[in-house]
């Protein structure tokens, strides 16, 4: 999500921001979008909130290719107020903050090879744009990415930044919903990855265990392949509620208490499968 203490490169503004470049992308790039969208648009159904569906619905985000920023952010401002900026690539966290609480998603402007279809090491337009930006047509979820954005300036000032990173990593990156209907993924990093859209919710491998603020603020993650844990909210609107409280007196307690290992399950745990791990024990694979 960001990038610790790098130098901002040529041609970047003072906030990080930069030209899409829309007119730049060649006929194969916009053929790299199309590819992944059709993959994902055609898996989701069932598996994806519907929040995430009416976004991907609103925004029109098929169309001939890569979307241009102009024409989401039109729709986007008239939903919840919300726009999409270019950036590089990660940003530093302040920055990242900044722009989170002013309502401005940064999304990395280029998009994947097309032999790396299904890992890649920094998040790219179609992790950002198809991963994220429905959900920020939500106004729940759009409110939670802004008060994410102040309490991440907050974090940083007391040097709590690792708890508050394991959030945004468990909710807006990895998160899963209880529905009515079932278990549905609400977490980017799922839904623009083919592979972990179908392990998140149907492998026996990882622990699913209900949210607790405390408890995902504690619990360490891994960015090299599939999660070994996932944490399920009730709703949106039960994350916002958990959230919008002062995280002073949590971090200080979080101080006093050790990270528990990442597939350990506690006594307090409300535990929606006991994973077997067998995933992530078998042989080392990039999701
Ligand atoms: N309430 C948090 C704080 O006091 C801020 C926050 C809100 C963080 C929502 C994450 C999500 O710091
Ligand atoms: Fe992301």
């Amino acid at each position: 999500m960001s990038a610790a203490e790098a130098a901002r490169p040529p041609n970047t503004r003072a906030d990080w921001t930069i030209d899409q470049g829309w007119d730049a992308y060649s006929q194969a790039e916009h053929r790299t979008w199309i590819t992944l969208y059709e993959r994902q648009a055609a898996l989701l159904p069932g598996r994806a909130c519907e929040p995430f569906l009416r976004g991907l619905d609103a925004l029109d985000l098929h169309r001939a290719g890569i979307p241009e920023f102009a024409r989401i952010n039109e729709e986007l401002a008239r939903l919840t107020g919300w726009r999409v900026v270019a950036v590089p690539g990660l940003v530093p966290d302040d920055v990242f903050f900044d722009h989170l609480a002013n309502r401005r998603f940064p999304a990395g402007q280029f998009i994947r090879a097309p032999d790396q279809l299904d890992y890649l090491q920094e998040p790219d337009i179609f992790h950002d744009v198809f991963g994220h930006v429905p959900m920020l047509t939500d106004p729940v979820f759009a409110d939670y990415m802004q008060a994410y954005g102040e309490g991440g300036r907050r974090a940083l000032g007391l040097g709590r930044l690792q708890n508050l990173a394991r959030l945004y990593w468990y909710t807006v990156e990895f998160g899963l919903m209880q529905t009515p209907a079932g278990l549905r993924i609400y977490g980017a990093g799922i839904v623009s990855s083919h592979a972990e859209s179908i392990f998140a919710l149907q492998d026996p491998s990882p622990n699913r265990l209900g949210f607790d603020l405390q408890r995902v603020m504690r619990t360490p993650y891994r960015i090299d392949d599939f999660q070994q844990v996932y944490f399920v909210i009730p709703s949106l609107q039960a994350l916002l509620d958990a959230t919008l409280q002062d995280f002073g007196r949590l971090y200080a307690q979080l101080a006093a208490l050790p990270d528990l290992p990442i597939t350990q399950i506690e006594p307090t745990d409300q535990v929606l499968t006991r994973g077997t791990q067998a995933y992530a024990a078998g042989p080392t694979r990039t999701a």
